[in-house]
């Protein structure tokens, strides 16, 4: 059985004293249930968070790592430096990042590598865009991501793996896919995880859906039989709405 993991993507937002204020009444509204949360923010409030919510059960998690332990690289946060504050997870891969800062699937294979040589969990995004959807590229999009995110890694660590499904056209417009949609996308997924690996990776790996997902839309995602969890962008910087969503 799979557990569902509904994390939360802070992107850029917050100051301390707003992500403290977060904390403080997302602590009070959660209630640990059967769904695994995380909230992956800024690298300046990690520490904060992680203080926060010990012992509660909630995960934190990075948006972004270097694939170097150390080096000569201005403005990078490593690996190393996120294992040793205990960090949960680790986005890996997101659209913004592609689209902004010359993400790319040999970069995102490096991380995940890294990645898997320490606890930390990835979540690898993956998603096409508008025109991509457009032209019915969609499949082939997010298998060429799959691929070559993936190269060279082995099928016991691609069972920790989280795949979080994010169509860009999605991400930030108010424009939910719907739940087929994101389904029939998920299960394409989990197909393509077979074909490359086995069916014990496809049954292990846990598939978000992630773009406009808000309290109202979550119950009808997260029933379909492919999704097991969420990535949660604009709802989840209020306290009230995350929670919401993760009590489905
Ligand atoms: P959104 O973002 O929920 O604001 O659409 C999702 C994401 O980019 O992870």
């Amino acid at each position: 059985m799979r557990t569902p993991l509904i994390a939360g993507n802070w992107k850029m937002f917050k100051t301390a004293a707003e992500a403290a204020a977060f904390a403080e009444e997302f602590k009070t509204l959660y209630k640990d249930t059967d769904v695994k949360t995380a909230i992956c923010a800024p690298f300046v409030h990690l520490a904060q968070l992680k203080a926060a919510f010990e012992g509660t059960g909630i995960g934190v998690g990075a948006q972004n790592a270097h694939y170097e332990d150390e080096g000569a690289y201005t403005g990078e946060i490593s690996v190393m430096m996120l294992e040793d504050m205990g960090i949960d997870y680790c986005v890996i891969g997101h659209s913004e990042r592609r689209q902004y800062f010359a993400e790319t699937d040999e970069t995102v294979n490096k991380k995940l590598k890294r990645l898997f040589a320490g606890p930390i969990i990835p979540i690898l995004c993956v998603g096409e865009n508008l025109d991509q959807r457009e032209k019915e590229e969609q499949y082939a999009v997010v298998k060429e991501q799959l691929v070559g995110g993936l190269a060279d890694i082995s099928a016991a660590d691609a069972a920790k793996l989280v795949i979080a499904y994010e169509p860009v056209w999605a991400i930030g417009t108010g424009k939910t896919a719907t739940p087929e949609q994101a389904e029939d996308m998920c299960e394409y997924i989990r197909n393509t995880m077979e074909e490359l690996y086995n069916e014990e990776v496809a049954d292990a790996v846990i598939i978000q859906y992630g773009g406009s997902v808000k309290p109202a839309n979550a119950t009808d995602i997260m029933n379909m039989s492919n999704i097991d969890g969420a990535l949660v962008g604009g709802a989840s910087l209020k306290a009230n709405d995350f929670i919401e969503i993760i009590d489905f």
